[in-house]
């Protein structure tokens, strides 16, 4: 007979499944950063919720034993890279990103061989491996400013987000060679649809993500990350916004402006839940509450790759950094 006693089952009632994250939280002396695309509900539970450069900034100067991350796995292996000396957890370890899967090292590396002389400029949206590959990260919030800090006639290849890459390109006027990958979410934002609520409500601002398509951003009056997009709702003088991003941004738009309508703007053909990433939202209270239960699933990380990633992630926040100059 196993004296080994069973995990403690998972509270069924909502009130007491939140009371137990926040005593397992408590009892681990861990910080939960969450992203703007997890449930309302998780989003309320965390210590901070954010943008990924924003959660970067914040798993680096984290003060914790341990990091639960409420986010994707490149996220968590970012606080992993960023503070090595924190355990870092995710409620689930198969919480990926489409933009990582299109970009398999190997791939990425021979492209990258077959480009000499370029700057290997790479969203954050990608594998430690393909960062250990990469001269500079950059997010949504900081590749403009980033673009702006490199030489003029630097020549960039981007991966692996061609929308962004596309974007940026429209934006700083530099061109560069872009990997042909994509976020499954933002590149179903229905363009028919978009048009026909502007006609809805011709009085309500569009607010898109720059991983949307060209198309979606033509149409867009504010284009920036998350906490951008969250900022723009709440210093506009609108009472009604159209949001193409994932919805779950919704939650804290609410919060953040309160009185204000938020109108998602619907993924594919319009009928299925297309705008919601379903990596994001593989993590849930239950999952949270086995993490914290269970100290894992835990992110880790050979030594040897995390110092070869660390290398441009410390560009990205050397270059994004605010200057006195003000440029
Ligand atoms: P930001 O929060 O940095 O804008 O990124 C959005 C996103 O798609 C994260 O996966
Ligand atoms: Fe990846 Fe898109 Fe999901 Fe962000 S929203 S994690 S880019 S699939």
């Amino acid at each position: 007979m196993s004296l080994a006693t069973a995990p403690a089952a998972i509270p069924v009632d909502r009130e007491a499944l939140v009371a137990e994250i926040l005593r397992l939280k408590a009892e681990r002396h861990a910080i939960l950063l969450a992203h703007y695309y997890q449930d309302g509900e998780i989003q309320d539970l965390a210590d901070f919720v954010g943008d990924s450069l924003e959660l970067a900034r914040a798993a680096q100067r984290a003060n914790a034993k341990t990091i639960v991350f409420c986010g994707v796995r490149f996220m968590a292996e970012v606080a992993k890279i960023l503070n090595p000396g924190a355990t870092v957890l995710i409620p689930d370890l198969e919480a990926g990103c489409s933009l990582e899967e299109s970009c398999p090292p190997e791939a990425y590396a021979a492209w990258r061989a077959a480009h000499p002389g370029h700057v290997a400029l790479t969203y954050i949206n990608c594998s430690a491996e393909v960062k250990a590959l990469s001269d500079v990260i950059v997010t949504s919030s900081s590749a403009e400013t980033i673009i702006s800090r490199l030489p003029a006639d630097a020549r960039i290849l981007f991966a692996p987000d061609r929308h962004l890459g596309a974007y940026l390109q429209r934006k700083t006027g530099r061109a560069m060679v872009l990997w042909p990958g994509t976020c499954i979410v933002h590149e179903q934002f229905s363009e028919k649809a978009l048009v026909e609520l502007k006609v809805e409500h011709p009085d309500a601002p569009v607010a898109a993500h720059p991983e949307c398509p060209e198309a979606i951003l033509a149409m867009a009056d504010h284009v920036g990350s998350t906490s951008s997009i969250l900022r723009f709702v709440q210093e506009h003088p609108a009472r009604k916004f159209l949001i193409a991003t994932e919805p779950g941004i919704i939650h804290q738009m609410e919060k953040l402006a309160p009185g204000k309508t938020f109108i998602p703007v619907p993924g594919g053909s319009g009928e299925c839940a297309c705008n919601v990433c379903p990596f994001m939202r593989r993590n849930t209270l239950e999952n949270l509450y086995a993490c914290l239960r269970d100290g894992a699933p835990r992110l880790e990380m050979r030594e040897e790759l995390r110092l070869a990633a660390l290398k441009p992630l410390e560009r990205m926040l050397e270059l994004s950094a605010p200057r006195p100059s003000g440029d």
